[in-house]
C-alpha cells in the first residue's frame, strides 16, 4: 500500500522534461517508384500510399526509414506507385493517390489532406535522443476515440496512456495507464468528419492527450516512428479502413455467442458436471463452462490433474450431450520439469525465448519456474499449435489464453527481461522491442493450430493480451476487473473503444472477477452482458460465488429472463457478427458511430447501440429505479412498453431491477428466435422478425424505413467459406397508409426448401385492412394452423404476418391501411 509519503515534496523528482528538438535541417527529397523520402540532417522519413484513404509515414533517426518492416499487427499489403513531388523554396508538396502533403521546409511541419477531406491533421516530428515524438494538432471541438482497451470514458481527450501490455491486478482506475492490450490507434472526430492515426510499434509507446489543450503527442523510444493516416471523412470509413489494414474478425462458432460460465476454479469433474446439471435443471441457457488453472496437473499446460479430473474425456463427452462445451485455460509459461514433454521438446528444439547468453529465460508463473515459447518464430507457432492435439483429442475446440502479456511474477518488470531475444522470422529483436506482440502471436499460434487440427470446424480463442489485429485470432475479455459498479460501467466505454479499434468480439467478467458481487450487481451486469458481444460470468478464488442462482429466487428469475433474451436475439447478433467479418464495424457501438453529426453523442459513455437500431442503457448504480437516456434523431420505442418517443432529447427511463432500459428505432428490423437451452438447438427455424413502424405521422416524421441482412449458416463449420450460407435481405418501408416488406434471398445454405416466417409489426401508423395474396385470420390461434395469414391485434397495435416461401425465391408484401 502506498501512503501520502508517495507525494512528499522532498521526494518529488521534478519534471525531467526531455528537450525535444526538430529533426535537423531539411536537406533533400528523394522520389522512388512507390515512395518518397525526405532527408533531414538527423533523420529521414518515407511516405507510401497504401490504398484509398491510407497513407504510411515511416521515420528513422539513424539508418534507412524504408527498411522499417511492418509488424504482424498488419496484413500484408502492396503500396501503390505514382507519387508526384513539387519542391518550392519554402515547402514541399507531395501527392500520393488522393493524399496531398504540404511540408514546411524550415519547421518540417506537415499538413495532410485527402481528396475532399481538407484536414487530415497537421503534424510535426521531433526527437530527444532516441525518443521520437509525433505531435498532432487537436481540433478545438474534436473528440478522441479508439486506443483499444483503456480506462476512462468514451472520449479520450485529457487522458494519457502507455502502450505496454501489463498484467494489472490492482483495480482498473483512471490512473492505470496500461492494461493488457495495446492498440495505438486514435480517431479524431468532429461533426465535420473523422480521420485516424495508427502507430505500428510493438515496443513501449506513450499517447498523451493531456499535456496540451490543442495538441496531442505520441512517443516511441527506439528512434523510429511508423505511422498510418487513415482518412474518413465518415467515422465508419475510418474504422473499416483501419480493419482493412489490421484484418477482420473471423466468424466464430455460434456457441461462443451463447452464455458462458466460469470461475477460478471449478475444482473437479463432479463440480463441473453438477454445475452443468444445475443449468439444465433450472432451465438457464448455457453453452460453455471454463476450466481455470486447477484442471491442470501442477499447472502444467497440456495436462489434466489425474485426481481432480480422472476422466476428462468422459466428462467432456457427457457435457457435449447436454449441449455444453469446455474451454480450458492455456497460459504461455511452460513448467521447467525434466520429463515433461512440452518442456523437453521445446528445450531440444530451442523453442523457448533465450537471454543473450543463449540460456532460456526462466520466470515464475503459476507452475513456478517456467520458460516461454518464442511465438515470433513460425516453427514455434507450428509446434505450439500442434500441441493442442491434446485438447482436440479430448473433444475441445475452444481455448482461453491468459497471462500472455506475458506476466512474470518474480521479475522487476513483471514481464520478460528487456534483453530477452526473439527470433522474429530471422529479424532478431529484443523483448523490449516487440513486447506488445507476444500475446497476439500466442493467440495466432493457438488459432491456427486448432484450425489445422479441427478439420473444418471453427476454433474459438479467448485472450487477455493482444495488440492491433488481435481480432483476426481471438475474442478479448478485459481481464481482472472487480465486482464494483464502477467496473461494470467502465466496460461500456472500454468495449465501445475496443470496437472502434477493430476488435468487435469483447466482454468483461460479468459480476466482476475480484471483490464480492451482490445479487443486485449481478442482475444489472447480466442485463448489460446480454448485449455485449462476449457474454461470460467469471469470478476469482475466494470471492463470493456468482452463478445466476446464488442470490435467491428474484435474482435467478431475472437473470434467466435476460439470458433467455440473449438466446432469442441470436439471429440478430450472429448477423451482426457476420457483417463485422466483412466491414470491420463494431457490434457494440457508441451512438456517435451512427449519429456522427450529433455532438450530444460525442461523450456518451453510459449507453450504446447493438448494431444500428437497438439502444441499450444499462443501470450502473445500486438502488436506481430510473435513469436518463439520450435518444438520438428518429422515433424510438421502449422495447418493454412500446411507448413512443421522438428522438433528439433526453428522457427519464423506468428501470426497476427487472428492467434494463432498452429502445428500438422506428424502421428497425430485428429477427428473434425462440428460447433454447444452448445454441446447438438454436438454428433459425422459429423466426419472428420484429419490425417497428412509424407509430404516427407528424410534421417532422412522416415515414419510417429500415433494413437488415439476416445471416444463416450451420454455425459451426467453415463450409460458409465455400458459400454454404444464406442471407435474407429484409427491407421495410412505411409511408402514408402503406407498408412494404421486400425480402431477397442470397446464398445456398438454407437446408429447408420451404421456410415459415413470422413477422410482427409494432406500431404501424395505420390500421391494416389487407395484404395482397395473404388472407386475414380472426384469431391468433389460426396462425398456428395455417401456412400463411395475418392477424391484427388492435389493442397492442401488433400485426402478425405468417408466410411460407420457397427457399430460393425473394418475396414482397404490401400492407394496406
Ligand atoms: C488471471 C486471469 C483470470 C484467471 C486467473 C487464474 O488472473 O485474468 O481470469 O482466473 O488468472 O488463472
Amino acid at each position: 500500500m502506498h501512503t501520502s509519503e508517495t507525494i512528499h515534496p522532498d521526494q518529488m523528482e521534478g519534471h525531467s522534461e526531455f528537450a525535444f528538438r526538430d529533426l535537423g535541417a531539411y536537406s533533400r527529397v528523394e522520389q522512388r517508384e512507390v515512395s518518397v523520402t525526405v532527408h533531414t540532417a538527423e533523420s529521414n522519413m518515407t511516405f507510401w500510399y497504401i490504398a484509398p484513404g491510407m497513407l504510411r509515414i515511416a521515420c528513422k533517426l539513424k539508418g534507412d526509414s524504408t527498411a522499417i518492416v511492418p509488424t504482424e499487427a498488419l496484413l500484408p499489403y502492396m503500396p501503390e506507385a505514382g507519387w508526384k513531388v513539387s519542391e518550392y523554396s519554402d515547402r514541399l508538396e507531395l501527392q500520393g493517390g488522393l493524399y496531398r502533403i504540404v511540408m514546411d521546409k524550415s519547421s518540417l511541419t506537415m499538413q495532410i489532406e485527402y481528396a475532399e477531406q481538407k484536414n487530415c491533421g497537421t503534424y510535426k516530428l521531433s526527437n530527444a535522443g532516441s525518443l521520437v515524438r509525433f505531435n498532432g494538432k487537436m481540433l478545438e471541438d474534436a473528440a478522441i476515440y479508439g486506443l483499444g482497451e483503456t480506462t476512462g470514458y468514451l472520449n479520450k481527450r485529457g487522458e494519457r496512456y502507455t502502450m505496454w501490455n501489463s498484467d494489472v491486478f490492482d483495480p482498473h482506475v483512471p490512473d492505470m495507464e496500461s492494461l493488457y492490450q495495446s492498440i495505438p490507434f486514435l480517431i479524431q472526430h468532429t461533426a465535420c468528419g473523422s480521420f485516424g492515426l495508427f502507430v505500428d510499434h510493438p515496443g513501449k509507446l506513450i499517447v498523451d492527450l493531456r499535456e496540451e489543450q490543442d495538441a496531442y503527442s505520441i512517443q516511441t523510444e527506439n528512434g523510429e516512428m511508423d505511422l498510418y493516416v487513415i482518412a474518413g471523412p465518415k467515422l465508419k470509413d475510418v474504422v473499416s479502413g483501419f480493419t482493412n489494414l489490421t484484418g477482420k474478425m473471423q466468424l466464430p462458432p455460434l456457441w461462443s455467442l451463447g452464455y458462458q460460465q466460469s470461475r477460478f476454479s471449478y475444482m473437479n469433474q463432479e463440480e463441473v458436471l453438477q454445475l452443468a446439471g444445475t443449468f439444465r435443471e433450472k432451465q438457464i441457457p448455457c453453452d460453455v463452462i471454463y476450466l481455470d488453472i486447477h484442471y491442470m496437473d501442477e499447472y502444467k499446460v497440456f495436462t489434466f490433474d489425474p485426481v481432480r479430473f480422472p476422466d476428462p474425456k468422459g466428462m467432456i463427452q457427457k457435457l457435449k450431450t447436454m449441449g455444453i462445451r469446455i474451454v480450458p485455460i492455456v497460459d504461455p509459461g511452460v513448467k521447467v520439469e525434466q520429463g515433461y514433454e512440452p518442456y523437453e521438446q521445446g528445450v531440444d528444439q530451442g523453442y523457448f525465448c533465450e537471454k543473450p547468453d543463449g540460456e532460456p529465460f526462466v520466470g515464475n508463473v503459476w507452475p513456478g519456474a517456467s520458460v516461454f515459447p518464442d511465438f515470433t518464430d513460425e516453427a514455434v507457432r507450428q509446434w505450439w499449435g500442434a500441441l493442442h492435439r491434446f485438447y482436440v483429442d479430448h473433444g475441445i475446440t475452444g481455448v482461453w489464453n491468459d497471462m500472455n502479456e506475458p506476466s512474470v511474477f518474480n521479475s522487476a518488470t513483471k514481464t520478460m527481461d528487456a534483453d530477452v531475444l526473439h527470433q522474429n522470422g530471422g529479424n532478431v529483436k529484443t523483448h523490449e522491442d516487440i513486447h506488445n506482440l507476444y500475446g497476439m502471436l500466442m493467440s495466432k499460434a493457438t488459432y491456427e493450430g486448432l484450425e489445422r487440427l479441427l478439420g473444418g470446424e471453427r476454433p474459438f480463442v479467448l485472450t487477455r493480451a493482444g495488440c492491433a489485429g488481435i481480432q483476426r485470432y481471438a475474442a478479448v475479455w478485459t481481464g481482472d476487473n472487480r465486482s464494483y459498479w464502477e467496473h461494470m460501467e467502465l466496460f461500456i466505454s472500454m468495449g465501445m473503444n475496443l470496437g472502434l479499434s477493430g476488435v468487435p468480439f469483447t466482454g468483461a467478467d460479468i459480476g466482476g472477477f475480484m471483490h464480492h458481487a451482490s445479487g443486485e450487481l449481478l442482475v444489472r451486469w447480466t442485463q448489460l452482458g446480454v448485449f455485449t458481444p462476449f457474454f461470460r460470468n467469471h469470478s476469482a478464488i475466494e470471492t463470493r460465488r456468482q452463478e445466476p442462482w446464488t442470490f435467491g429466487d428474484q435474482v435467478e428469475v431475472i437473470c434467466r429472463k435476460y439470458i433467455e433474451l440473449r438466446y432469442m436475439l441470436l439471429p440478430y447478433l450472429y448477423s451482426l457478427f457476420h457483417a463485422s467479418t466483412l466491414n470491420g464495424l463494431p457490434i457494440m457501438r457508441p451512438l456517435v458511430l451512427e449519429y456522427p453529426d450529433d455532438p450530444r453523442t460525442f461523450q456518451l459513455s453510459d449507453q450504446f447501440l447493438l448494431g444500428a437500431d437497438v439502444l441499450v442503457a444499462p443501470v450502473c448504480r445500486p438502488g436506481k429505479e430510473v435513469r436518463t437516456v439520450y435518444l438520438p434523431d428518429g422515433i424510438w420505442y421502449d422495447f418493454w412498453t412500446e411507448a413512443r418517443y421522438v428522438g433528439g432529447q433526453h428522457i427519464m427511463a423506468n428501470a426497476p431491477l427487472e428492467t434494463l432500459p432498452l429502445f428500438v428505432k422506428a424502421g428497425a428490423v430485428v429477427p428473434f428466435t425462440s428460447v433454447r437451452q444452448h445454441t446447438d438447438e438454436a438454428r433459425w427455424t422459429n423466426l419472428n422478425i420484429h419490425v417497428f413502424g412509424l407509430g404516427e405521422s407528424d410534421g417532422q416524421y412522416d415515414s419510417a424505413s429500415g433494413e437488415f441482412s439476416l445471416y444463416e449458416d450451420d454455425g459451426i463449420s467453415d463450409a460458409y467459406k465455400q458459400g454454404a450460407s444464406s442471407e435474407l435481405k429484409i427491407n421495410f418501408e412505411e409511408k402514408g397508409s402503406l407498408a412494404t416488406v421486400n425480402c431477397k434471398i442470397e446464398g445456398n445454405g438454407s437446408d429447408a426448401d420451404f421456410k415459415t416466417l413470422m413477422f410482427t409489426f409494432h406500431a404501424l401508423s395505420f390500421i391494416p385492412v389487407g395484404i395482397q395474396g395473404i388472407s386475414q385470420l380472426h384469431s391468433p390461434e389460426h396462425l398456428e394452423e395455417q401456412r400463411a395469414g395475418w392477424y391484427y391485434d388492435k389493442q397492442d397495435n401488433h400485426l402478425v404476418v405468417k408466410l411460407t416461401f420457397a427457399g430460393d425465391a425473394g418475396f414482397e408484401f404490401v400492407i394496406e391501411g
